[in-house]
């Protein structure tokens, strides 16, 4: 049988990773078939549950052409990226190799395969230091981070490749990720951990100390930042829905994935509290360099190109299913692996 006949393949770049592996279980639930290539760098073997995984680099264009040929893909889902903001400072050639090198390649390959449809992860890092929220699609693109500049760089690319080749893009700039679906064993595993909902839950859990509230004199109604919390499954849902536009449409085309309600630093806390059933120790830290006071999301163009608003995004629904992946993390991985190992 030929692979691509029959089976709608959607080739995945960092399936394992965090966004990527929501992202398969999605595109299963919709009747897809997730390929993933992933490096296992930062990704995990447990999280790849519903389609093959292909161990190897977006570097390896010999790899990624065989793999093309062989599945035959109805379209690209690209995860695979360092996203680490603190690192990217250090780190700026590994950034820009792996980000944007990897990702000409992978552009390459597929041209070579003959797949034109293409789904970017972008962020909201793109858009920098902001004067006003909520931020529409049309706000200045200003980076203030290598990781930023990598995916802001990539997207130009994009438009590039879209006029030179009539390759179709969409770039999908996500606010602040979040929240997981622990009923099917994947959730939020970063190594280190510098997000801030999985670790006020380390903290309420007393798996590590009193978490640092970065800064508590900023101009918000509390003091501490405001952020736009977008549930991990809808990032995923939106994902499926652009792939099924970009079927019908050309170009690219940049879209904010957020909910256009921002919650704080305390606010975050007090749901997390709520869970718990007690307050969560904390301590008062100083502001973390780069850190805007306000960042989310103008969601409209999102609802009008994708009919995609965020349905599981409550921020009491968020913490509780991250509460959940985090609450049981060893017991469901270890289960998991040892299902892979027989
Ligand atoms: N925070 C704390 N204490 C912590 C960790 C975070 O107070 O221990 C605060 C931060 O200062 C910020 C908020 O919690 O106000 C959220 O911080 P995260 O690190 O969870 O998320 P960021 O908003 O910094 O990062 C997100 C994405 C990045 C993206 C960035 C763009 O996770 O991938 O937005 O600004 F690059």
């Amino acid at each position: 049988m030929e692979l691509g006949s029959t089976m709608r393949h959607v080739l995945v770049t960092g399936g394992a990773g965090y966004v990527g592996s929501h992202a398969c279980r999605m595109l299963a639930k919709c009747g897809y078939k997730p390929i993933t290539i992933d490096n296992l760098s930062t990704g995990h073997r447990w999280a790849v549950r519903w389609g093959p995984l292909i161990v190897g680099d977006i570097a390896d264009h010999r790899l990624l052409v065989d793999v093309i040929a062989k599945y035959r893909p109805v379209a690209v889902m690209h995860f695979a990226a360092l996203s680490l903001v603190g690192e990217s400072g250090t780190q700026p050639a590994r950034y820009y190799d792996n980000n944007v090198a990897g990702t000409i390649t992978l552009l390459q390959a597929m041209q070579q395969g003959g797949v034109n449809r293409f789904i970017f992860s972008s962020t909201c890092a793109t858009y920098g230091q902001v004067e006003h929220c909520p931020i529409a699609e049309t706000a200045p693109q200003v980076p203030i981070n290598t990781y930023g500049r990598s995916k802001l760089m990539v997207e130009t690319i994009l438009r590039d490749f879209v006029s030179a080749h009539g390759l179709n893009a969409t770039a999908l700039r996500y606010f602040n990720a979040a929240g997981a679906a622990a009923e099917d064993g994947i959730g939020e595993a970063h190594q280190p951990e510098t997000h801030l909902i999985p670790l006020v839950i380390g903290a309420a859990l007393g798996q590590r100390g009193p978490i640092g509230i970065f800064g508590d004199d900023y101009a918000t109604p509390d003091g501490t930042c405001l952020r736009d919390y977008v549930h991990v499954n809808d990032l995923a849902t939106a994902h499926v829905l652009a792939l099924e536009r970009s079927a019908a449409q050309d170009g690219f085309s940049a879209i904010n994935l957020g909910t256009g309600r921002p919650y704080s630093v305390l606010e975050v806390l007090a749901a997390v509290g709520l869970r718990a059933g007690c307050p969560v120790p904390r301590k008062i830290a100083p502001r973390r360099a780069g850190d805007p006071a306000a960042l989310y999301a103008d969601p409209h163009l999102a609802r009008e190109m994708l009919g995609w608003t965020a349905r599981e995004s409550d921020l009491n629904k968020i913490v509780d299913s991250a509460w959940a992946w985090h609450a049981a993390p060893m017991e469901g991985r270890d289960r998991m692996e040892v299902r892979l190992a027989v």
